[in-house]
């Protein structure tokens, strides 16, 4: 298939530098291909590296050995202003706490990636209805403010303003780790919606019953992929 490969790892390892001098291997050696359209998940225990990947991959971190390439780009060969530009046209980010702003209310909080790009007002909120329409949302969230909402309520808000750049990529770290199974099967439709209409989406899950919803689970141990799943689609409990 002519599919394009939107994200390419090239033995990428991630090291620190611990007490003593020593060397810390948070990653070693990861090499992975993420096509377009493609939902992957990751496992693995806490501590083993899945965060730390899902920086390198979000350009949020450099690795320490190895490449990152990111729709056919060397991220290695970008200064930081061009890091972030790549990242803010490519890739949408949804984490565990939501990381939205209490001060705002929620059209605001959607919006600043909209005003950043010099968009109207005008055109903001009729973009944010769009957005807020597709993860399910209501308008009259608008008004709110985040800690108004219930935690999956604050989520679908978290997803929309993932989305709201029209990114290919969409990289959640444990969207669901704070969610209850009623609250992370919306979140998990939501995310399936999406990876149907065409965004390529990467997640990384503690729950097994999000990854069988995913298209491939890759499994990390000690900061190296050790295996790979297809999932049999007709398991997903979150349909
Ligand atoms: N700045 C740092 N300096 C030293 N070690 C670090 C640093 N950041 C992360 N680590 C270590 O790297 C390892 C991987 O961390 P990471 O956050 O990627 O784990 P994780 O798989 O996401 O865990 P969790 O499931 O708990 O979120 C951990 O052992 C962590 O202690
Ligand atoms: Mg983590």
């Amino acid at each position: 298939m002519g599919r394009r490969k939107l994200v390419e790892l090239q033995k990428a390892s991630k090291v620190y530098k611990i007490l003593g001098g020593q060397e810390f291997w948070a990653l070693r050696d990861v090499s992975l291909e993420v096509y377009e359209k493609e939902f992957v998940s990751i496992m693995g225990p806490s501590g083993h590296g899945k965060t730390t990947l899902m920086n390198l991959i979000g350009l949020l971190d450099k690795p320490t050995y190895g490449k990152v390439i990111l729709d056919g780009v060397d991220t290695a060969k970008l200064d930081d202003v061009q890091l972030s530009k790549l990242r803010n046209e490519k890739i949408g980010f949804v984490f565990q706490q939501y990381n939205l702003i209490n001060r705002l209310n929620v059209l605001e909080n959607i919006e600043i990636p909209l005003i950043l790009r010099g968009v109207s007002k005008k055109e903001r909120v009729e973009i944010v209805r769009k957005a807020i329409e597709l993860v399910g949302g209501e308008e009259i969230w608008f008004t709110k403010k985040p800690n108004q909402l219930s935690g999956g309520q604050q989520q679908r808000v978290s997803i929309a303003r993932a989305i709201i750049g029209d990114p290919q990529l969409i990289l959640a770290d444990e969207p669901t780790g704070n969610l209850d199974t009623a609250s992370s099967k919306i979140i998990m439709q939501t995310f399936m919606r999406l990876n149907d209409s065409g965004k390529t989406i990467i997640a990384v899950t503690h729950n097994p019953e999000v990854a069988s919803c995913t298209r491939r689970v890759l499994y990390i141990r000690d900061g190296s992929i050790i295996k790979e799943e297809v999932p049999d689609p007709s398991k997903c409990v979150f349909k």
